[in-house]
């Protein structure tokens, strides 16, 4: 399968490229296609290392996009009006990925003056450090972009809850549930095999696009879960 990761210079997009370019035509997409060239070259020596002779290419999004059969956005939430307009053109039978986690920090709801709650906050805990998840208008980064994309162009929302620099390093191993969300059964097949094509990623089917929201907002409680009870590569498992 051919698998084009926009943004694939960035912290998550290496994690995929390097998973996933096993068994799949891997191209790594960027706005300067020098950089996406670059950080190809650099993916590349990192599979040498582990014995591996496949070839990740880097070139523009729009053409990284244009030649694949899966498009993964691993861009920010902010910059994914630009990229959709940049690749919808030359949108055809792509599958299109969403990984995008909406996320704030210090801008979360709890807050002294308009907590109903009227809950006690310490002075330590009120404005410390936490991520919350940015409910977008429409209800989650994957509906806004579900409203973005052509009609009849298939869009699956997953991978958000994989942390970047678990993925990136081919040393660990994971060991975690991918929620796969998304309104057709087939294209969230295709996704599901890319999930078990990593070794012992599970997937499992959350529900339509609707439920992405679920799932993107488990990302910043991992964060914060993390960065308070030094804990680290947490992921998501269901037992
Ligand atoms: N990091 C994680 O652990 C993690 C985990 C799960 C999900 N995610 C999601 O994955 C997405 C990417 O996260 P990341 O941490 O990998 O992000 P990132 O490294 O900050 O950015 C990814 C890429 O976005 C491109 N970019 C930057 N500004 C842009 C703009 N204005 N327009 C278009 N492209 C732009 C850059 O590529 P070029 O400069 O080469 O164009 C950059 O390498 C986010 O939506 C995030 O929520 C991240």
């Amino acid at each position: 399968m051919k698998i084009a990761i926009l943004g694939g210079t960035g912290n998550i997009g290496k994690g995929f490229a390097l998973r996933l370019s096993h068994k799949h035509e891997l191209t790594i997409g960027s706005r300067n296609i020098e950089k996406a060239k670059a950080s190809a070259a650099e993916y590349n020596e990192i599979l040498k290392k582990y014995g591996s002779n496949n070839r990740i290419e880097g070139t523009d999004n729009k053409t990284a996009a244009q030649n694949a059969d899966v498009v993964l956005l691993a861009i920010r939430y902010e910059n994914i009006p630009s990229i959709i307009e940049l690749i919808n053109p030359i949108l055809d039978k792509q599958i299109i990925v969403s990984v995008v986690v909406p996320m704030a920090k210090d801008r979360c709801y709890i807050n002294q003056d308009s907590s109903p709650l009227k809950i006690p906050v310490s002075p330590e805990d009120y404005n410390a450090n936490y991520f919350c998840y940015s409910t977008p208008p429409a209800g989650s980064a994957a509906q806004e972009i579900a409203m973005l994309l052509p009609e009849g162009i298939e869009l699956v929302s997953s991978f958000h809850n994989v942390p970047a620099n678990t993925l990136a390093n081919l040393d660990m191993e994971l060991d975690y549930d991918i929620g796969v969300c998304g309104n057709s059964m087939h294209s969230k097949s295709i996704v599901s095999d890319l999930v078990r094509g990593i070794p012992n990623l599970r997937p499992l089917d959350v529900g339509p696009i609707e439920t992405s929201a679920m799932v993107e907002s488990l990302t910043p409680l991992m964060i914060n879960i993390a960065s308070r009870n030094q804990m680290k590569n947490l992921g998501i498992k269901f037992v």
